[in-house]
Formats: structure tokens, sequence, C-alpha cells
């Protein structure tokens, strides 16, 4: 619901500056200076009006709260409650949930409140609904290990679609319940709350506590972001049509003087780097309409042990130049992310400019100097893996 736009909106939100932090960044890392003896630090996310904020805060004076809301003109009446009440507890943030991670450092908070947010009905804008999966990611960064969310909604299918995302983020589900108040009022309730409560709507609730993060396999995680390929480890049936690719990229083949045959094709699937085992190793093609498309070769655990080495990345001469390379290697820092990897490494062969700038242009830098097992000198190439990349074609 828009709110209307409060009278001497600026003049009220002054006269709680006493509760205002205007700019929480400052504070990021030291919000525990507000108040050094309090137990934990508490944060509630769109907020409203605040009666769940001002109660909360008023029933625990041991505890720190910071609530944090994007319209100014509901939380000026969330200010005035707490201001009203005396509480020296609770703070506000004039802000986006979306960027808890410039307002607070990691580890900083132990529990999160969700209450009845915005349900976004339309599946276009589910990345909008304040528990996707990547402001879950975002939340995990702030809180610290054990640290709680709690979510509470009126709204059934927002909770049902929710169950399944506090898991893909790494949170442990506790305490689900479809009927909250059945037998009774339980806890504080918010404005929305209230209402819906009166008009008989049953409320849900959950309770999704930080635990490690589900590793998934490299290979799902891009596919869950290229949704539009079949993303396969090359087997027999494939190599016909994988060695066809190969053989459209002479100008990558005659870098290092050879040219790809079923045997070589066949020796590179089982090739692994020193100490490696073959459960490290994968091969596989992009396909799509029944063509595959590209390839990729990569080692998981190697030279480190969460380092995702890349041995071969090769898109289809046939359709250079329209961005596929750029779009595919776009996914893969995500997907080693999810599979347990902090980076990515390869060896670019010296003289292979186009290459170098390639692997520039997706956020490769040179790391140092190096050599092939048969003495060529290479490039060895880094970057980070990366905790955020988008995942499309997810509600
Ligand atoms: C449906 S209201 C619920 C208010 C309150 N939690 C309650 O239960 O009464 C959702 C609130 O979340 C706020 N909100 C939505 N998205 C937000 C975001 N990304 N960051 C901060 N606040 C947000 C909205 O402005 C709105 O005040």
């Amino acid at each position: 619901m828009r709110m209307r736009k409060k009278k001497n909106l600026e003049a009220r939100m002054e006269a709680c500056a006493g509760l205002w932090v205007k700019d929480p960044r400052q504070l990021r890392g030291h919000w525990r200076e507000k108040k050094p003896d309090a137990r934990g630090l508490r944060l509630e996310l769109g907020c409203g009006k605040g009666r769940f904020t001002a109660e909360t805060a008023a029933a625990h004076p041991e505890d720190l709260y910071v609530a944090v809301e994007r319209v100014p003109d509901a939380m000026v009446i969330a200010m005035e409650r707490c201001r009203n009440l005396g509480l020296s507890n609770v703070f506000f943030i004039d802000g986006d949930a979306a960027e808890l991670d410039r307002y607070f450092a990691p580890d900083e908070v132990d529990l999160i409140y969700i209450n009845f947010c915005d349900p976004w009905p339309s599946v276009k804008h589910a990345r909008r609904r304040l528990t996707y999966e990547s402001f879950l990611r975002g939340y995990r960064k702030i809180l610290r290990d054990g640290g709680r969310i709690e979510f509470k909604t009126d709204n059934h299918d927002l909770f049902e679609w929710s169950l399944f995302q506090f898991p893909k983020a790494g949170f442990d589900l506790s305490e689900v319940t479809r009927n909250l108040h059945e037998h009774g009022i339980q806890g504080i309730m918010t404005d929305y709350e209230e209402k819906f409560h009166a008009l008989g709507t049953p409320i849900n609730r959950c309770v999704g506590t930080k635990a490690a993060l589900p590793d998934v396999p490299v290979v799902e995680g891009l596919r869950r972001r290229l949704p539009d390929f079949e993303i396969r480890e090359v087997g027999e049936a494939d190599l016909a049509p994988v060695l066809a690719l190969l053989e459209r990229r002479p100008d990558y083949f005659t870098l290092d003087g050879s040219a790809p045959t079923l045997d070589s094709l066949r020796a590179d699937l089982a090739a692994l780097p020193p100490r490696c085992t073959a459960e490290q190793k994968h091969y596989a093609a992009f396909w799509r309409d029944g063509q595959p498309e590209a390839v990729l070769d990569w080692v998981e655990g190697y030279p480190r042990e969460q380092t995702l080495w890349i041995g071969l990345f090769l898109v289809d001469g046939a359709l250079s130049r329209r961005g596929l390379g750029k779009r595919l290697m776009s996914a893969l820092p995500g997907a080693a992310y999810d599979g347990g990897m902090d980076s990515l490494r390869l060896a670019c062969l010296e003289g292979n400019e186009g290459g170098h700038r390639f692997w520039e242009a997706v956020g490769f830098r040179d790391l140092r100097d190096g050599q092939t097992t048969d003495g060529r000198p290479v490039t060895i190439m880094e970057r980070l893996a990366a905790p955020d990349a988008g995942v499309e074609g997810q509600p």
C-alpha cells in the first residue's frame, strides 16, 4: 500500500534525530558502541509503522534493535512511537534491505526479523521478495554463525515458496507453523499481523538458522545459471560432435602445433594434473538445439583445495563474436562459489593475445609466469569466485 506523504515529514524526522542513524555506513562494525552492554544486535527489515519494533524493543531492553525501512513516511511513525515510549535501545535506518552489508560488518548481527514483507506475487518480480535466495545470502554475510532469521507472513504462497529459499541459502528451518495464533496470540504482533489476524487470516511463521552453505556441484550451478543450455559431461556418444567443434577452432590448436583427433580428445577427457583424482576432473559441453556450442574442461581443488582450475574453454568457431563465451564464463565464478571454491585459475599460452584479452574481460588477472608440463611458457591468471553471481531463470 502506498502511503500518503506525511505533512512536515522533515521536521518530524528531525524531531526523532536521536533514533535516526542518517549515515549507517559510519557505524558499520561499531553498532555495539550504541549500547555496549547489549546482549545481542537484532534487525527488523521493513518495519513499517513500527508496532513490532517498539513493543519488542520495550520488552527486551537488554538487546539493541535496528529497524530498516525504505519509506520515510512509515518510518517516521515508527520512530515517533519509540521516542514516545522513551526507548534508548532502538535505532532506525532509512535504507534498503538489499544493502545491509554496507551498513553492517560480517557477523555483527544476531537476529533478523522479516515481518509481512511485500509478497510481489508475480514471478517476474520474485527477486524483490525479501526472502529471495540472493537476499538471504546477503543476510548471511552480516549474521553470525548460528544467527537466526524469524519470518512471519499472512501470504500462504510466499511462505511455501520461502521454505525452499531458506535451505538453498544455507539456513536450517525450524518452528515452521502455518497457523501461529491457532491456540491464542503468540509473541508480539506487527501492525499488518493485527489486521490480518482480525480478518481470520492464518499467520505463517518459521525460523531460519544460519548453517554451513550446502555445496552445489559446479555443473549444477552452471545449469541453474544457464537454463537455455543442456550442460553435460562429455561421454563416448558425444565425441564426434565435440571433435567437430574443436576442429572448427584451428586458431586455438595451431597455438601449440597440434590438431585434435578422437584419440587426443579421449586422452584430454582423462588427463589429470599432478596429485588429482578422476572425481576432481570434469569435461562438459554446452548444448543447444542438439549441437555443442562450447566445451569446458575443469578440475576442482587444483592447485589449491579451493581453486577451480580451467583446463580448456572453447566456443564453436562458427558462433564467435556473439558474446557467447563471455556469457558462459560469467556464470562460472558463481557456480564455483556455490561448489565451495574461492578462486579460479588458468594458464594462458604466451602469444595467445586474443585469449588473454578474453580472460581479462571476464575478470581474470595475471598472477605469475609459468610453464606447461612440456615446458611452454604461460601466464597463470586468477580471479575470485563470486558469491553474488546472478542465477538466471530462477523465479
Ligand atoms: C507490508 S509492509 C509490513 C510492515 C511491517 N513489517 C508490518 O508487519 O506491519 C512492508 C514494509 O517493508 C518495507 N520494505 C519493502 N522492501 C524493503 C526493502 N528492500 N528495504 C527496506 N524496507 C522495505 C515497505 O516500505 C513496507 O513498509
